[in-house]
Protein backbone atom coordinates (compact mmCIF):
# COMPACT_ATOMS: atom_id res chain seq x y z
CA UNK A 1 0.00 0.00 0.00
CA UNK A 2 3.02 2.11 0.83
CA UNK A 3 4.55 1.47 -1.61
CA UNK A 4 1.65 1.95 -4.22
CA UNK A 5 0.46 5.02 -2.71
CA UNK A 6 4.37 6.68 -2.82
CA UNK A 7 4.28 5.47 -6.59
CA UNK A 8 1.11 7.41 -7.39
CA UNK A 9 2.37 10.52 -5.90
CA UNK A 10 5.81 10.34 -8.01
CA UNK A 11 3.23 9.97 -11.04
CA UNK A 12 1.35 12.62 -9.92
CA UNK A 13 4.09 15.00 -9.92
CA UNK A 14 6.20 14.26 -12.79
CA UNK A 15 3.88 13.18 -15.12
CA UNK A 16 0.44 14.49 -14.51
CA UNK A 17 -2.28 13.27 -16.16
CA UNK A 18 -4.02 15.94 -18.70
CA UNK A 19 -7.82 16.41 -17.90
CA UNK A 20 -9.85 18.57 -20.66
CA UNK A 21 -9.07 22.22 -20.43
CA UNK A 22 -12.29 24.38 -19.66
CA UNK A 23 -13.60 26.95 -22.04
CA UNK A 24 -11.92 30.88 -21.36
CA UNK A 25 -14.11 33.17 -18.84
CA UNK A 26 -15.21 36.70 -20.31
CA UNK A 27 -12.29 39.55 -19.35
CA UNK A 28 -13.43 41.64 -16.21
CA UNK A 29 -14.27 45.24 -16.65
CA UNK A 30 -11.27 47.74 -16.36
CA UNK A 31 -10.37 49.04 -12.69
CA UNK A 32 -10.70 52.72 -12.62
CA UNK A 33 -7.64 54.76 -13.21
CA UNK A 34 -5.40 55.39 -10.35
CA UNK A 35 -4.33 58.94 -9.09
CA UNK A 36 -1.68 60.51 -10.60
CA UNK A 37 1.19 60.79 -9.06
CA UNK A 38 3.38 63.55 -7.50
CA UNK A 39 5.55 65.17 -10.49
CA UNK A 40 8.97 64.28 -10.44
CA UNK A 41 11.08 67.26 -10.40
CA UNK A 42 12.63 68.52 -13.43
CA UNK A 43 16.29 67.73 -13.50
CA UNK A 44 17.87 70.98 -14.19
CA UNK A 45 15.05 73.77 -13.00
CA UNK A 46 17.24 74.31 -9.96
CA UNK A 47 20.08 74.78 -11.59
CA UNK A 48 18.42 77.46 -14.65
CA UNK A 49 17.36 79.28 -12.21
CA UNK A 50 21.27 81.03 -11.68
CA UNK A 51 22.49 79.07 -14.67
CA UNK A 52 20.76 81.11 -17.35
CA UNK A 53 22.54 83.42 -20.03
CA UNK A 54 20.87 86.56 -18.82
CA UNK A 55 21.72 85.93 -15.08
CA UNK A 56 25.34 85.78 -16.17
CA UNK A 57 25.12 88.54 -19.05
CA UNK A 58 24.06 90.61 -16.05
CA UNK A 59 26.58 89.68 -13.96
CA UNK A 60 29.22 90.15 -16.35
CA UNK A 61 28.24 93.52 -17.36
CA UNK A 62 27.45 94.99 -13.57
CA UNK A 63 30.75 93.53 -12.67
CA UNK A 64 32.28 95.86 -15.82
CA UNK A 65 31.14 98.60 -13.40
CA UNK A 66 32.63 97.95 -10.63
CA UNK A 67 36.28 99.36 -8.70
CA UNK A 68 36.67 95.31 -8.38
CA UNK A 69 37.01 95.18 -12.17
CA UNK A 70 39.19 98.43 -12.76
CA UNK A 71 41.42 98.45 -10.41
CA UNK A 72 42.63 101.48 -8.43
CA UNK A 73 45.79 103.63 -9.91
CA UNK A 74 48.13 104.16 -7.46
CA UNK A 75 50.92 106.30 -8.78
CA UNK A 76 54.53 106.30 -7.20
CA UNK A 77 57.40 106.80 -7.65
CA UNK A 78 61.27 105.94 -6.66
CA UNK A 79 63.57 108.13 -4.48
CA UNK A 80 65.57 109.31 -6.98
CA UNK A 81 62.59 110.57 -9.09
CA UNK A 82 64.49 108.61 -12.10
CA UNK A 83 61.55 106.53 -13.23
CA UNK A 84 57.76 106.98 -12.86
CA UNK A 85 55.68 103.84 -11.76
CA UNK A 86 51.77 104.52 -12.64
CA UNK A 87 50.36 100.79 -11.24
CA UNK A 88 47.70 99.01 -10.28
CA UNK A 89 47.20 98.48 -6.80
CA UNK A 90 47.80 94.58 -7.39
CA UNK A 91 50.72 95.83 -8.84
CA UNK A 92 52.28 98.20 -5.53
CA UNK A 93 50.84 95.65 -3.39
CA UNK A 94 51.62 92.48 -5.02
CA UNK A 95 54.19 91.45 -2.07
CA UNK A 96 54.09 89.84 1.57
CA UNK A 97 51.51 91.20 3.54
CA UNK A 98 49.25 92.26 0.75
CA UNK A 99 48.90 89.69 -1.91
CA UNK A 100 45.87 87.60 -0.34
CA UNK A 101 43.58 90.82 -0.07
CA UNK A 102 45.18 92.80 -3.18
CA UNK A 103 46.09 89.68 -5.89
CA UNK A 104 43.77 87.20 -7.35
CA UNK A 105 45.97 84.53 -6.84
CA UNK A 106 47.26 85.23 -3.51
CA UNK A 107 43.47 85.11 -2.52
CA UNK A 108 42.86 81.53 -4.19
CA UNK A 109 46.08 80.42 -2.68
CA UNK A 110 44.89 81.58 0.78
CA UNK A 111 41.23 80.01 0.17
CA UNK A 112 42.91 76.47 -0.68
CA UNK A 113 45.42 77.02 2.46
CA UNK A 114 48.73 76.67 0.25
CA UNK A 115 51.50 78.80 1.14
CA UNK A 116 51.15 82.50 -0.55
CA UNK A 117 54.04 83.52 -3.14
CA UNK A 118 56.42 86.27 -2.15
CA UNK A 119 58.10 88.85 -4.60
CA UNK A 120 61.43 90.18 -3.72
CA UNK A 121 60.61 93.32 -1.79
CA UNK A 122 59.67 95.51 -4.66
CA UNK A 123 56.65 94.71 -5.96
CA UNK A 124 57.12 96.26 -9.13
CA UNK A 125 60.47 94.69 -10.68
CA UNK A 126 59.22 91.31 -8.76
CA UNK A 127 56.08 90.24 -8.16
CA UNK A 128 54.74 87.53 -6.31
CA UNK A 129 51.71 86.42 -8.59
CA UNK A 130 52.30 87.56 -12.36
CA UNK A 131 51.65 91.43 -13.04
CA UNK A 132 48.60 92.44 -15.04
CA UNK A 133 46.60 89.58 -13.88
CA UNK A 134 45.25 90.14 -10.71
CA UNK A 135 42.06 91.88 -10.36
CA UNK A 136 39.22 90.48 -8.23
CA UNK A 137 36.97 88.62 -11.40
CA UNK A 138 35.06 85.74 -11.57
CA UNK A 139 37.72 83.22 -10.62
CA UNK A 140 38.20 84.90 -7.84
CA UNK A 141 35.33 84.71 -5.67
CA UNK A 142 33.76 81.84 -7.26
CA UNK A 143 35.10 77.83 -8.18
CA UNK A 144 32.57 75.19 -7.73
CA UNK A 145 29.72 74.22 -5.66
CA UNK A 146 30.18 72.05 -2.30
CA UNK A 147 27.48 69.68 -2.63
CA UNK A 148 24.04 69.86 -5.20
CA UNK A 149 21.65 69.74 -2.28
CA UNK A 150 20.94 73.49 -2.01
CA UNK A 151 17.14 72.37 -0.57
CA UNK A 152 19.24 70.83 2.68
CA UNK A 153 22.56 72.85 2.87
CA UNK A 154 21.34 76.16 0.99
CA UNK A 155 22.86 78.07 -1.70
CA UNK A 156 26.97 78.31 -1.64
CA UNK A 157 26.92 80.01 -5.01
CA UNK A 158 30.21 78.29 -5.71
CA UNK A 159 31.72 80.95 -3.91
CA UNK A 160 35.48 79.33 -2.76
CA UNK A 161 34.98 79.36 0.98
CA UNK A 162 31.82 77.62 0.66
CA UNK A 163 30.31 80.20 3.57
CA UNK A 164 32.43 78.97 5.76
CA UNK A 165 32.89 81.39 8.51
CA UNK A 166 35.50 84.11 8.52
CA UNK A 167 38.22 84.24 11.28
CA UNK A 168 39.66 87.61 11.69
CA UNK A 169 43.42 88.25 10.91
CA UNK A 170 45.97 87.72 13.45
CA UNK A 171 46.02 88.99 16.21
CA UNK A 172 42.45 88.66 16.95
CA UNK A 173 42.28 84.69 15.31
CA UNK A 174 39.91 83.98 17.86
CA UNK A 175 37.12 86.24 16.97
CA UNK A 176 35.07 84.34 13.82
CA UNK A 177 32.53 86.68 11.96
CA UNK A 178 30.25 84.50 10.30
CA UNK A 179 27.61 86.55 7.61
CA UNK A 180 26.63 83.78 4.63
CA UNK A 181 27.38 84.92 1.18
CA UNK A 182 28.77 88.02 2.10
CA UNK A 183 32.00 85.85 4.48
CA UNK A 184 33.54 86.42 0.82
CA UNK A 185 33.73 89.94 1.34
CA UNK A 186 34.99 89.66 5.10
CA UNK A 187 38.18 87.51 4.01
CA UNK A 188 39.12 90.56 2.43
CA UNK A 189 37.28 93.74 3.77
CA UNK A 190 38.78 93.33 7.58
CA UNK A 191 41.30 95.64 8.88
CA UNK A 192 44.69 94.63 9.82
CA UNK A 193 45.84 95.48 12.95
CA UNK A 194 44.16 96.13 16.59
CA UNK A 195 43.51 99.59 18.23
CA UNK A 196 46.53 100.61 20.55
CA UNK A 197 46.83 99.78 24.20
CA UNK A 198 50.24 101.22 25.48
CA UNK A 199 50.29 103.87 27.30
CA UNK A 200 52.29 105.95 24.99
CA UNK A 201 51.67 105.31 20.96
CA UNK A 202 53.96 106.88 17.87
CA UNK A 203 51.56 107.31 15.12
CA UNK A 204 52.72 107.47 11.48
CA UNK A 205 50.78 108.28 7.87
CA UNK A 206 50.33 104.42 8.30
CA UNK A 207 48.51 104.55 11.68
CA UNK A 208 44.99 102.84 11.56
CA UNK A 209 43.15 99.63 11.06
CA UNK A 210 44.21 100.10 6.75
CA UNK A 211 41.44 100.61 4.50
CA UNK A 212 39.31 98.35 4.57
CA UNK A 213 37.26 97.57 8.02
CA UNK A 214 34.01 97.41 6.74
CA UNK A 215 33.16 93.89 8.27
CA UNK A 216 34.14 94.84 12.03
CA UNK A 217 32.28 97.82 11.79
CA UNK A 218 29.24 96.00 10.46
CA UNK A 219 29.90 93.62 13.17
CA UNK A 220 30.64 96.15 15.59
CA UNK A 221 33.80 95.22 16.92
CA UNK A 222 37.70 96.82 16.81
CA UNK A 223 37.05 100.20 17.44
CA UNK A 224 39.17 101.27 20.41
CA UNK A 225 36.48 101.34 23.15
CA UNK A 226 37.45 104.23 25.61
CA UNK A 227 34.95 104.58 28.39
CA UNK A 228 33.01 108.01 28.18
CA UNK A 229 29.68 108.82 28.66
CA UNK A 230 27.82 107.31 25.71
CA UNK A 231 27.39 103.21 25.95
CA UNK A 232 28.88 101.30 23.25
CA UNK A 233 26.01 98.72 21.50
CA UNK A 234 26.64 94.94 21.74
CA UNK A 235 28.57 93.24 18.59
CA UNK A 236 26.34 92.22 16.10
CA UNK A 237 22.96 94.30 17.38
CA UNK A 238 23.45 96.84 14.55
CA UNK A 239 20.22 97.08 12.15
CA UNK A 240 22.11 96.75 9.20
CA UNK A 241 23.86 93.55 10.65
CA UNK A 242 21.24 91.63 12.09
CA UNK A 243 18.76 92.51 9.11
CA UNK A 244 20.89 93.55 6.40
CA UNK A 245 24.61 92.25 4.47
CA UNK A 246 27.48 93.23 2.43
CA UNK A 247 25.80 91.51 -0.38
CA UNK A 248 22.08 92.81 -0.03
CA UNK A 249 23.16 96.18 0.53
CA UNK A 250 25.70 96.01 -2.68
CA UNK A 251 24.63 93.00 -4.72
CA UNK A 252 20.79 93.73 -4.24
CA UNK A 253 18.62 94.29 -7.10
CA UNK A 254 19.56 97.22 -9.12
CA UNK A 255 17.86 100.47 -9.48
CA UNK A 256 18.75 101.72 -12.77
CA UNK A 257 21.60 99.17 -13.94
CA UNK A 258 24.49 101.08 -12.50
CA UNK A 259 24.27 99.72 -9.00
CA UNK A 260 23.32 96.52 -7.21
CA UNK A 261 24.21 93.25 -8.49
CA UNK A 262 28.35 92.73 -9.22
CA UNK A 263 28.86 96.01 -9.28
CA UNK A 264 28.87 96.08 -5.62
CA UNK A 265 27.98 99.57 -6.05
CA UNK A 266 24.82 100.44 -3.14
CA UNK A 267 21.45 99.63 -4.31
CA UNK A 268 18.64 101.95 -3.04
CA UNK A 269 16.17 98.73 -3.18
CA UNK A 270 17.22 97.26 -0.53
CA UNK A 271 17.45 100.49 1.80
CA UNK A 272 13.87 100.80 0.73
CA UNK A 273 13.13 97.36 2.20
CA UNK A 274 13.26 98.89 5.45
CA UNK A 275 13.80 102.59 5.25
CA UNK A 276 9.87 102.57 3.67
CA UNK A 277 9.69 106.51 3.46
CA UNK A 278 13.33 106.78 1.57
CA UNK A 279 16.57 106.46 2.96
CA UNK A 280 18.30 108.24 4.84
CA UNK A 281 21.37 109.92 3.38
CA UNK A 282 23.19 110.34 6.53
CA UNK A 283 23.99 109.25 10.08
CA UNK A 284 22.73 112.30 12.66
CA UNK A 285 25.47 114.01 13.55
CA UNK A 286 28.15 112.34 11.65
CA UNK A 287 30.01 115.18 9.63
CA UNK A 288 29.68 117.53 12.62
CA UNK A 289 30.92 115.12 15.06
CA UNK A 290 34.15 114.25 12.87
CA UNK A 291 35.07 117.90 12.04
CA UNK A 292 34.89 118.51 15.84
CA UNK A 293 36.88 115.22 16.45
CA UNK A 294 39.21 116.01 13.51
CA UNK A 295 40.06 119.62 15.08
CA UNK A 296 40.95 118.14 18.70
CA UNK A 297 43.57 115.87 16.89
CA UNK A 298 45.07 118.29 15.21
CA UNK A 299 45.14 120.40 18.08
CA UNK A 300 46.77 117.28 19.94
CA UNK A 301 49.37 117.39 17.52
CA UNK A 302 48.01 114.12 16.17
CA UNK A 303 46.52 114.92 13.01
CA UNK A 304 47.46 117.16 9.87
CA UNK A 305 44.66 118.85 8.31
CA UNK A 306 46.72 120.18 5.36
CA UNK A 307 48.22 116.62 4.68
CA UNK A 308 45.37 115.35 5.31
CA UNK A 309 47.19 112.12 7.67
CA UNK A 310 48.50 111.80 10.62
CA UNK A 311 51.36 113.05 11.80
CA UNK A 312 54.98 111.26 13.36
CA UNK A 313 54.29 112.69 16.72
CA UNK A 314 54.05 110.56 19.85
CA UNK A 315 51.05 111.14 21.72
CA UNK A 316 49.25 109.32 24.89
CA UNK A 317 46.52 106.51 24.38
CA UNK A 318 43.50 108.60 24.71
CA UNK A 319 44.45 110.47 22.32
CA UNK A 320 45.55 107.29 20.04
CA UNK A 321 41.95 105.74 21.12
CA UNK A 322 40.60 108.89 19.36
CA UNK A 323 43.06 108.60 16.36
CA UNK A 324 42.02 105.17 15.67
CA UNK A 325 38.53 105.75 15.55
CA UNK A 326 39.08 108.80 13.49
CA UNK A 327 41.15 106.57 11.11
CA UNK A 328 38.44 103.14 11.23
CA UNK A 329 35.61 105.43 10.57
CA UNK A 330 36.92 107.42 7.51
CA UNK A 331 38.51 104.09 6.33
CA UNK A 332 35.36 102.51 6.63
CA UNK A 333 34.10 105.08 3.95
CA UNK A 334 30.29 104.70 4.58
CA UNK A 335 30.22 107.94 6.73
CA UNK A 336 28.84 105.70 9.54
CA UNK A 337 26.14 104.41 8.23
CA UNK A 338 27.44 100.28 7.95
CA UNK A 339 26.93 100.72 12.03
CA UNK A 340 25.16 104.07 13.24
CA UNK A 341 25.06 103.76 16.77
CA UNK A 342 28.27 102.24 16.97
CA UNK A 343 29.58 105.36 14.75
CA UNK A 344 27.80 107.59 17.46
CA UNK A 345 29.32 106.08 20.21
CA UNK A 346 32.87 106.01 18.90
CA UNK A 347 32.36 109.98 17.75
CA UNK A 348 31.28 110.73 20.60
CA UNK A 349 33.61 108.91 22.82
CA UNK A 350 36.32 109.83 20.99
CA UNK A 351 35.95 113.72 21.39
CA UNK A 352 35.60 113.20 25.21
CA UNK A 353 38.71 111.51 25.19
CA UNK A 354 40.37 113.67 23.06
CA UNK A 355 39.53 116.75 25.09
C1 LIG B 1 43.08 91.93 4.99
C2 LIG B 1 43.13 92.31 3.59
C3 LIG B 1 44.15 93.34 3.14
C4 LIG B 1 45.52 93.28 3.29
C5 LIG B 1 46.33 92.16 3.95
C6 LIG B 1 46.05 94.47 2.67
N1 LIG B 1 45.02 95.23 2.17
FE1 LIG B 1 45.21 97.05 1.24
N2 LIG B 1 43.18 97.15 1.06
C7 LIG B 1 42.29 96.16 1.39
C8 LIG B 1 40.97 96.54 0.97
C9 LIG B 1 39.70 95.71 1.13
C10 LIG B 1 41.08 97.81 0.36
C11 LIG B 1 39.97 98.63 -0.27
C12 LIG B 1 39.16 99.29 0.80
C13 LIG B 1 38.21 100.30 0.27
O1 LIG B 1 38.25 100.65 -0.92
O2 LIG B 1 37.41 100.79 1.08
C14 LIG B 1 42.50 98.17 0.45
C15 LIG B 1 43.02 99.38 -0.03
C16 LIG B 1 44.37 99.66 -0.11
C17 LIG B 1 44.91 100.87 -0.65
C18 LIG B 1 44.12 102.05 -1.15
C19 LIG B 1 43.79 101.92 -2.59
C20 LIG B 1 43.23 103.20 -3.08
O3 LIG B 1 43.77 103.71 -4.05
O4 LIG B 1 42.25 103.67 -2.50
C21 LIG B 1 46.28 100.78 -0.59
C22 LIG B 1 47.30 101.80 -1.06
C23 LIG B 1 46.59 99.50 0.02
N3 LIG B 1 45.40 98.84 0.31
C24 LIG B 1 47.85 99.02 0.25
C25 LIG B 1 48.13 97.81 0.89
C26 LIG B 1 49.49 97.34 1.13
C27 LIG B 1 50.75 98.03 0.70
C28 LIG B 1 49.36 96.14 1.78
C29 LIG B 1 50.47 95.22 2.28
C30 LIG B 1 51.51 95.83 3.05
C31 LIG B 1 47.93 95.88 1.96
N4 LIG B 1 47.23 96.91 1.39
C32 LIG B 1 47.40 94.78 2.60
C33 LIG B 1 42.59 94.98 2.05
C34 LIG B 1 43.84 94.57 2.42
C1 LIG C 1 34.03 89.75 -5.11
C2 LIG C 1 33.52 88.41 -5.27
C3 LIG C 1 32.76 88.06 -6.55
C4 LIG C 1 33.19 88.20 -7.84
C5 LIG C 1 34.46 88.83 -8.34
C6 LIG C 1 32.15 87.63 -8.68
N1 LIG C 1 31.12 87.19 -7.91
FE1 LIG C 1 29.41 86.29 -8.58
N2 LIG C 1 28.68 86.27 -6.69
C7 LIG C 1 29.38 86.66 -5.56
C8 LIG C 1 28.53 86.52 -4.39
C9 LIG C 1 28.91 86.84 -2.96
C10 LIG C 1 27.29 86.01 -4.85
C11 LIG C 1 26.06 85.68 -4.01
C12 LIG C 1 25.18 86.90 -3.94
C13 LIG C 1 24.04 86.71 -2.96
O1 LIG C 1 24.26 86.19 -1.87
O2 LIG C 1 22.94 87.15 -3.31
C14 LIG C 1 27.43 85.86 -6.30
C15 LIG C 1 26.43 85.35 -7.14
C16 LIG C 1 26.60 85.05 -8.48
C17 LIG C 1 25.60 84.43 -9.34
C18 LIG C 1 24.25 83.92 -8.86
C19 LIG C 1 23.12 84.77 -9.33
C20 LIG C 1 23.25 86.20 -8.94
O3 LIG C 1 23.52 87.02 -9.84
O4 LIG C 1 23.12 86.52 -7.74
C21 LIG C 1 26.15 84.34 -10.57
C22 LIG C 1 25.49 83.75 -11.82
C23 LIG C 1 27.48 84.90 -10.52
N3 LIG C 1 27.72 85.32 -9.23
C24 LIG C 1 28.35 84.99 -11.58
C25 LIG C 1 29.55 85.73 -11.56
C26 LIG C 1 30.32 86.05 -12.74
C27 LIG C 1 29.99 85.61 -14.15
C28 LIG C 1 31.39 86.80 -12.33
C29 LIG C 1 32.46 87.48 -13.16
C30 LIG C 1 31.96 88.44 -14.15
C31 LIG C 1 31.29 86.92 -10.87
N4 LIG C 1 30.16 86.27 -10.47
C32 LIG C 1 32.21 87.59 -10.08
C33 LIG C 1 30.68 87.13 -5.50
C34 LIG C 1 31.46 87.43 -6.60
C1 LIG D 1 22.10 79.92 -6.27
C2 LIG D 1 22.64 79.96 -7.61
C3 LIG D 1 23.12 78.64 -8.22
C4 LIG D 1 22.43 77.48 -8.32
C5 LIG D 1 21.01 77.15 -7.83
C6 LIG D 1 23.27 76.55 -9.02
N1 LIG D 1 24.46 77.16 -9.33
FE1 LIG D 1 26.07 76.31 -10.24
N2 LIG D 1 27.13 78.01 -10.01
C7 LIG D 1 26.62 79.18 -9.49
C8 LIG D 1 27.66 80.19 -9.57
C9 LIG D 1 27.53 81.64 -9.08
C10 LIG D 1 28.78 79.58 -10.15
C11 LIG D 1 30.15 80.23 -10.44
C12 LIG D 1 30.05 81.17 -11.62
C13 LIG D 1 29.84 80.45 -12.91
O1 LIG D 1 30.66 79.57 -13.23
O2 LIG D 1 28.84 80.75 -13.58
C14 LIG D 1 28.42 78.21 -10.43
C15 LIG D 1 29.26 77.26 -11.01
C16 LIG D 1 28.88 76.01 -11.41
C17 LIG D 1 29.71 75.07 -12.10
C18 LIG D 1 31.13 75.33 -12.54
C19 LIG D 1 32.04 75.20 -11.37
C20 LIG D 1 32.22 73.80 -10.91
O3 LIG D 1 31.52 73.41 -9.93
O4 LIG D 1 33.04 73.11 -11.48
C21 LIG D 1 28.98 73.95 -12.31
C22 LIG D 1 29.41 72.68 -13.01
C23 LIG D 1 27.67 74.18 -11.75
N3 LIG D 1 27.64 75.44 -11.20
C24 LIG D 1 26.63 73.28 -11.80
C25 LIG D 1 25.39 73.48 -11.21
C26 LIG D 1 24.33 72.50 -11.20
C27 LIG D 1 24.41 71.14 -11.87
C28 LIG D 1 23.29 73.04 -10.50
C29 LIG D 1 21.95 72.42 -10.18
C30 LIG D 1 21.99 71.15 -9.51
C31 LIG D 1 23.71 74.36 -10.08
N4 LIG D 1 24.99 74.58 -10.52
C32 LIG D 1 22.93 75.25 -9.36
C33 LIG D 1 25.38 79.40 -8.98
C34 LIG D 1 24.39 78.45 -8.86
C1 LIG E 1 40.13 89.27 -2.86
C2 LIG E 1 39.79 90.29 -1.89
C3 LIG E 1 38.44 90.94 -2.00
C4 LIG E 1 37.21 90.34 -1.92
C5 LIG E 1 36.89 88.86 -1.80
C6 LIG E 1 36.24 91.40 -1.97
N1 LIG E 1 36.87 92.61 -2.11
FE1 LIG E 1 35.99 94.41 -2.38
N2 LIG E 1 37.80 95.24 -2.75
C7 LIG E 1 39.01 94.63 -2.57
C8 LIG E 1 40.08 95.57 -2.88
C9 LIG E 1 41.57 95.28 -2.81
C10 LIG E 1 39.45 96.78 -3.27
C11 LIG E 1 40.14 98.08 -3.72
C12 LIG E 1 40.14 98.19 -5.21
C13 LIG E 1 40.98 97.13 -5.89
O1 LIG E 1 42.20 97.15 -5.75
O2 LIG E 1 40.38 96.26 -6.56
C14 LIG E 1 38.01 96.53 -3.18
C15 LIG E 1 37.04 97.46 -3.50
C16 LIG E 1 35.68 97.31 -3.19
C17 LIG E 1 34.66 98.34 -3.34
C18 LIG E 1 34.88 99.70 -3.97
C19 LIG E 1 35.53 100.64 -3.04
C20 LIG E 1 35.75 101.96 -3.73
O3 LIG E 1 36.92 102.35 -3.87
O4 LIG E 1 34.77 102.59 -4.14
C21 LIG E 1 33.48 97.84 -2.85
C22 LIG E 1 32.15 98.57 -2.75
C23 LIG E 1 33.76 96.48 -2.42
N3 LIG E 1 35.09 96.19 -2.65
C24 LIG E 1 32.82 95.64 -1.86
C25 LIG E 1 33.01 94.25 -1.72
C26 LIG E 1 31.97 93.32 -1.40
C27 LIG E 1 30.53 93.68 -1.08
C28 LIG E 1 32.53 92.08 -1.42
C29 LIG E 1 31.87 90.74 -1.19
C30 LIG E 1 30.86 90.34 -2.18
C31 LIG E 1 33.94 92.24 -1.74
N4 LIG E 1 34.18 93.58 -1.92
C32 LIG E 1 34.87 91.21 -1.85
C33 LIG E 1 39.22 93.33 -2.18
C34 LIG E 1 38.22 92.37 -2.11
C1 LIG F 1 22.86 98.77 5.25
C2 LIG F 1 23.47 98.56 3.97
C3 LIG F 1 24.95 98.22 3.91
C4 LIG F 1 25.58 97.10 4.41
C5 LIG F 1 24.96 95.98 5.23
C6 LIG F 1 26.96 97.18 3.98
N1 LIG F 1 27.16 98.33 3.29
FE1 LIG F 1 28.92 99.00 2.54
N2 LIG F 1 28.12 100.80 2.22
C7 LIG F 1 26.79 101.13 2.36
C8 LIG F 1 26.60 102.54 2.06
C9 LIG F 1 25.27 103.28 2.09
C10 LIG F 1 27.88 103.05 1.74
C11 LIG F 1 28.23 104.47 1.29
C12 LIG F 1 28.11 104.44 -0.20
C13 LIG F 1 28.33 105.71 -0.90
O1 LIG F 1 28.60 106.72 -0.27
O2 LIG F 1 28.22 105.65 -2.14
C14 LIG F 1 28.81 101.93 1.84
C15 LIG F 1 30.19 102.02 1.55
C16 LIG F 1 31.02 100.92 1.43
C17 LIG F 1 32.37 100.94 0.89
C18 LIG F 1 33.10 102.18 0.42
C19 LIG F 1 33.06 102.31 -1.06
C20 LIG F 1 31.81 102.83 -1.62
O3 LIG F 1 31.10 102.08 -2.32
O4 LIG F 1 31.55 104.03 -1.41
C21 LIG F 1 32.84 99.65 0.91
C22 LIG F 1 34.18 99.17 0.43
C23 LIG F 1 31.79 98.83 1.49
N3 LIG F 1 30.71 99.63 1.78
C24 LIG F 1 31.88 97.48 1.71
C25 LIG F 1 30.99 96.76 2.50
C26 LIG F 1 31.23 95.44 3.04
C27 LIG F 1 32.47 94.62 2.79
C28 LIG F 1 30.13 95.11 3.79
C29 LIG F 1 29.93 93.89 4.65
C30 LIG F 1 30.93 93.67 5.69
C31 LIG F 1 29.19 96.20 3.68
N4 LIG F 1 29.74 97.18 2.90
C32 LIG F 1 27.92 96.22 4.25
C33 LIG F 1 25.77 100.28 2.70
C34 LIG F 1 25.96 99.02 3.25
C1 LIG G 1 17.19 95.39 7.45
C2 LIG G 1 16.61 96.70 7.51
C3 LIG G 1 17.44 97.85 7.00
C4 LIG G 1 17.99 98.01 5.76
C5 LIG G 1 17.93 97.04 4.58
C6 LIG G 1 18.62 99.29 5.76
N1 LIG G 1 18.48 99.89 6.98
FE1 LIG G 1 19.24 101.68 7.54
N2 LIG G 1 18.62 101.38 9.44
C7 LIG G 1 17.92 100.28 9.89
C8 LIG G 1 17.75 100.36 11.34
C9 LIG G 1 17.03 99.34 12.22
C10 LIG G 1 18.39 101.55 11.74
C11 LIG G 1 18.53 102.11 13.18
C12 LIG G 1 19.94 101.84 13.71
C13 LIG G 1 20.15 100.41 14.21
O1 LIG G 1 19.21 99.81 14.75
O2 LIG G 1 21.28 99.89 14.09
C14 LIG G 1 18.91 102.16 10.53
C15 LIG G 1 19.61 103.37 10.51
C16 LIG G 1 20.07 103.99 9.37
C17 LIG G 1 20.75 105.27 9.35
C18 LIG G 1 21.04 106.16 10.56
C19 LIG G 1 20.02 107.26 10.66
C20 LIG G 1 20.34 108.25 11.75
O3 LIG G 1 19.58 109.19 11.92
O4 LIG G 1 21.34 108.12 12.43
C21 LIG G 1 21.07 105.52 8.05
C22 LIG G 1 21.76 106.76 7.51
C23 LIG G 1 20.59 104.39 7.26
N3 LIG G 1 20.00 103.49 8.09
C24 LIG G 1 20.76 104.28 5.89
C25 LIG G 1 20.47 103.13 5.17
C26 LIG G 1 20.81 102.96 3.77
C27 LIG G 1 21.47 104.01 2.90
C28 LIG G 1 20.41 101.70 3.43
C29 LIG G 1 20.57 101.01 2.11
C30 LIG G 1 21.90 101.00 1.52
C31 LIG G 1 19.81 101.09 4.60
N4 LIG G 1 19.87 101.99 5.62
C32 LIG G 1 19.28 99.82 4.65
C33 LIG G 1 17.43 99.25 9.10
C34 LIG G 1 17.77 99.04 7.77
Amino acid sequence: MILASSLMFIQCTSDPIEGLAGANGANGANGADGTDGVNGADGTAECVACHNVANIDHAKASYLLSVHAQETLHATQNAAKTEDFILTTSDYTNRTGCVECHTSGGYIDKMNGVTLKTGAGVAEHDPAYPAGQQAVSCTTCHNKHSTFDFANDGFDFALRQALMPVALTAPNANYTIAMGSSNTCVNCHQPRGLAPTTATVKLSSRFGPHHGPQSTMLEGIQGALYVGSTVYPAPQSAGHRTGASCTSCHMGETTDGTDGAHSWHVTENTCLECHTSGAPTEVSGYAADMATLEGLLVAKGAFSSTADAFTSNTVDLKVAQAAWNFAMLREDRSNGIHNPNYAKALLKNSIQAAQ
